[in-house]
Parts: C-alpha cells; structure tokens; sequence
C-alpha cells in the first residue's frame, strides 16, 4: 500500500510549508543532480550562484557569497565553525540569548566550542544587559535571532552587532525562518543595517522551496575558506559545505521560488500571513487566553495543557513553547479558513481559560534554547551540557556571591 504524505490541512506548528508550484516542478527537474560536484554538473552549480545572489538581495548583502545548505541546522553550525577557526583564543565562546535554535546545541557540541546562554528580556528578546556581561576575550561568536522560533521575535541585530566589535568577535543572525517575511517590516536585521558577519536563511521555510533548502550567506567570501578542503577526486579545487553529496532539487527549487516571488509575491504573502496571525491573537484574546502579541506571523497564547492535548487529538499539528505557550505559525499554507476552524474546535474543546481543562500536565523540564532542555538539574541531559552553560548576568558562578545551582 502507498503511504500518502501529511496533508497540510491541520498543520499550523510546522515552520516548513507546502512548496510553491513552481519550486515543486523545479524540485523534480533536478531531482538528479549534484551541486557538491560542480565540476559534473555545471547546471545546477550555476543555479546555486544565482540562489545566493538573490538571497544576497534579499538580505541587504552587495556581493553575496555563501551556498545552499541542507536547512537553517547546517547554516548555524558552519557559521559557528567559521567563527572558531578565526577566533585568536583558545577557547572560543558562542553567546546567544536563551531563545536561540537549538541546532546551536549541536554546533557546540560538534565544535567543542563553549555555548553561554543569556536570558531574553519581558519581550522574549536578547537582554543586551546580559550580553555585555556575558562577553570576553574568549567570545569568537555572538548570535542574534532574527524571527525566534518561538515567539518569532526579532533580537536588537545592531547593538549585538556593536558589542560584537567591542570584543572583536563576529556576529551571526540566524534569520532562517524570519529572513522572507522581515524585508517587509521595519526591523533592522540584515547586512546593511548592522555589523553581520553570517546568517542564515532559509528557502524552505517562509521561502516556499522545497526540502532540503537552507541558506548560508557569509559577508566576504573569504569567510568560507575557513571552511574549505580539498577535493583532489573532483574537478572542482574544493569544497565549503558540510556535507559533500547535495540535493539539486533543493537549489533549484529556491531558485525558481525566489524568481517568481521576490519581492512581490513574498510581500503579499507576509501580508496575508500576519494578517492572519492577527486575526487569531485577536480571536484567543477575546476568549481570555494570554497572547504573545504577533510581531512577525507567529501566536503564542497560555492555552492549558489540557485543551492542548484535546486539540492534538482533533488532528491539529500544534506544538508548545518551553515555558508551555501554545504556539502556532502562520506559515503560507495557513489559511484564515483553517484558523476559524481550529478556533469552533477551541470552543468545544476548551473550556474557559482558568476554569475547564487547566490541570495541566507537567512538561519534564524548563526547556529553551527553543527547545533544548535549560533545567540543570535534570539528569536526562539539560542543556548545561559539558558545551552549553547559562551566562549569568552577576557574580562570576561559584564565586562567593554566586547562589546559582551550576
Ligand atoms: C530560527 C531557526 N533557526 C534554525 C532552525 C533549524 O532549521 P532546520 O530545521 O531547517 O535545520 C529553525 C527551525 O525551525 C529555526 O526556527
């Protein structure tokens, strides 16, 4: 029997969407081809030049370098990796506020390199406080999100940008999910408004391409160098990417997806998404429901756990925050149609906020980096790992005025 893939009909967490018909035939076209070898397959190598090229437009970068990576998990840990091979210590440090990705997790892990955690602020944004406290000598990397995870807010990209040059170490935006939508906003977060060494972003997220299509885009090309080996079996000299055998289809699909909708068609989409984003923080408001008001196309609202695990049983593809916020991405494929219906369903299944349905089912452990367990208390492997460690803003932990549990 034929198993049929997810419909996106209940989907409403996924930062993935239903690739653009255009991107889709594109997909297919190059199903079979490698851009890791170039030197083979001249088309698709060439059509990954113009991929950055518009991503370069898109983000505010003059002469863009950088490929297409396998997703925004990729992106980071090669900006990491750039950091670290320019990074002048010996023990390189990555800052990041607490609300970063947790394919940092993975970066520190694979890189040996320290990753100190700074709290956000009451808006769920870097606490820049709490990041000048928190850099050194030893900082090689700061990271700044620009559309989180999970409250799609958007970090202060040029004062990190600032305090990053204060130490001398670089600064990455991870805009992999943000990076389509925020042109069309007022926030400063490119390459042109601050200091921005490396970012990712991502076409297979807000993008509309098909999977696997991330983005790596990296100021001056000589950033990537840091990254390069040989490839003495190939016809190309060498080779920037993480992994060596890529998906055409990937590259091909941002392509065709970019041409047909930048700006223009992106622009019409944002509208339409936070629109909707909107329209259901107005709708959860009025039910009495906390919202996390929606500055890019993302809803995060108290709803209990128990209306949450009612809803998942409906069929809703929904998920929660660390601290346990419903929250819901308005991706293209979210329809107004679908919010109104997952909101009659609310209505059934929910109860009131603070009366039916609050006894609440407890989560195993505080969690952030979005998502990554931050409990240190936990044995199940928190994400004060031996690589991860929250950066207190005060007395140096285990110094005497230190009451912190590390
Ligand atoms: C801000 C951010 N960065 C990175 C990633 C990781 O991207 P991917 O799953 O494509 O590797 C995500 C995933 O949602 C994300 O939201």
């Amino acid at each position: 029997m034929q198993i049929e893939p997810q419909a996106f009909d209940r989907v409403l967490s996924s930062m993935c969407t239903e690739p653009h018909p255009v991107a889709r035939e594109a997909a297919e076209r190059f199903l079979a081809t490698n851009p890791g070898d170039p030197g083979t397959y001249p088309a698709i190598s060439s059509l990954e030049d113009d991929a950055i090229e518009q991503l370069g437009e898109i983000a505010g970068l003059a002469d863009p370098a950088g490929y297409v990576t396998s997703g925004g998990t990729e992106a980071n840990i090669q900006a990491v990796r750039i950091a670290r091979e320019r990074a002048e210590t010996a023990t390189p440090t990555v800052v990041m506020p607490e609300s970063g990705h947790f394919s940092f997790q993975k970066a520190a892990t694979l890189l040996e390199v320290d990753l100190q955690l700074v709290p956000t602020d009451d808006d769920h944004r870097a606490d820049l406080e709490a990041v000048r406290a928190c850099v050194d000598d030893d900082t090689a990397l700061i990271v700044g999100v620009a559309g989180t995870t999970e409250y799609g807010r958007v970090d202060p990209i040029p004062e990190l940008g600032d305090i990053a040059q204060s130490v001398d170490a670089m600064l990455h935006v991870d805009a992999a999910w943000g990076g389509f939508v925020l042109p069309f906003t007022d926030h400063d977060w490119n390459f042109e408004h601050a200091p921005v060494d490396t970012m990712a972003i991502d076409p297979h997220k807000m993008g509309q391409a098909a999977v696997p299509a991330g983005g790596l885009l990296v100021r001056a090309e000589s950033l990537l160098d840091e990254l390069a080996v040989d490839t003495p079996y190939l016809e190309s000299t060498s080779q920037a990417t993480l992994t060596g055998t890529r998906s055409g289809a990937g590259v091909a699909s941002a392509v065709a997806a970019m041409d047909e909708l930048w700006p223009a068609g992106y622009r019409e989409q944002y509208t339409r998404s936070q629109a909707n984003a909107e329209w259901l923080a107005d709708a959860l408001t009025a039910r009495g429901y906390d919202v996390v008001a929606p500055e890019l196309p993302l809803v995060a609202a108290d709803v209990p756990a128990a209306t949450f695990e009612a809803l998942r049983d409906a069929g809703w593809r929904i998920s929660r925050t660390g601290t346990d916020d419903l929250r819901i991405v308005c991706m293209p494929h979210v329809t107004r149609e679908m919010l109104e219906a997952f909101v009659a369903d609310l209505d059934d299944l929910g109860g009131q906020p603070g009366t039916a349905g609050t006894e609440t089912s407890p989560r195993p452990a505080e969690t952030g980096p979005a998502g990554a367990n931050l409990n240190s208390a936990s044995p199940s492997g928190g994400s004060e790992t031996d690589q991860s460690r929250t950066c207190r803003n005060g007395p140096t932990p285990g110094s005497p005025g230190d009451s912190s549990s590390d």
